[in-house]
């Protein structure tokens, strides 16, 4: 009898724009690699679908939407993940997700829209196994280069967004990572987190599909 592989963890990383998410995904994913953890990584929005790219034409401004329209389009985008996600957790490899519902929510309500209004059309969504939010103070992304080029970037937006990002935290075991440290000590901070993470779960159970309920 072939014994089923054990089921790879989902690891979030989640955080405001500019916050070093992207530099830290591919670190991880590199470390976990070394360490013979089989691994992939995905993006949220995935600017490759249909959908996404009406996302990607929306946050470049090329097109223009009604908030709660974006907000669902966004949710739609995270859902019509939900199989390949599934297969690929399920043949034992892990996956390292560069933004996913707190992000949908954060935003969202950064806008104006209620917060049970934007939890909703992501309720029953495959939850995540570890989440690492990313935090530093907005002035330090707008220093970063490149800083404005997209739609959400101007610093009292990203103030709510993570004022946001802190009111989702407190209700969930999420870890806060330092991010306006060096890039290989939130590197070292992040890789001890998920370590201890794929340790604690010598059988993590079945997937959950019970985001937010
Ligand atoms: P990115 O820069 O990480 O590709 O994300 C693009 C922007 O989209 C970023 O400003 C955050 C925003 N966003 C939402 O507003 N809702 C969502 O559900 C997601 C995943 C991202």
């Amino acid at each position: 009898m072939t014994l089923a592989p054990r089921r790879g963890l989902f690891i979030l990383l989640e955080g405001c724009d500019r916050t070093g998410k992207t530099t830290q995904v591919a670190l991880l994913k590199e470390a976990l690699s070394k360490l013979e953890h089989p691994v992939t990584s995905k993006r949220f929005p995935d600017r490759s679908t249909t959908v996404g790219k009406a996302i990607d034409g929306y946050l470049s401004s090329a097109l223009n939407l009604e908030d709660r329209a974006i907000h669902l389009l966004f949710s739609a985008n995270r859902w019509e993940a939900v199989q390949e996600m599934k297969r690929t957790l399920m043949e034992g490899t892990h996956i390292i997700v560069d933004r996913y519902s707190a992000s949908g929510i954060a935003y969202s309500v950064a806008k104006g829209l209620p917060l049970d209004w934007c939890r909703d059309p992501d309720r029953g969504l495959l939850r995540p196994d570890l989440v690492l939010l990313l935090d530093q103070p907005i002035s330090i992304a707008a220093n970063r280069d490149g800083w404005g080029e997209e739609r959400y970037e101007r610093v009292d937006f990203q103030e709510r967004v993570r004022s946001c990002f802190h009111d989702l935290s407190t209700h969930q075991d999420w870890k806060l990572i330092e991010a306006a440290r060096d890039i290989p000590t939130v590197h070292t901070d992040i890789l001890r987190h998920v370590q201890e993470a794929i340790q604690r779960s010598s059988d993590p159970g079945p997937l959950s599909f019970d985001l937010w309920q």
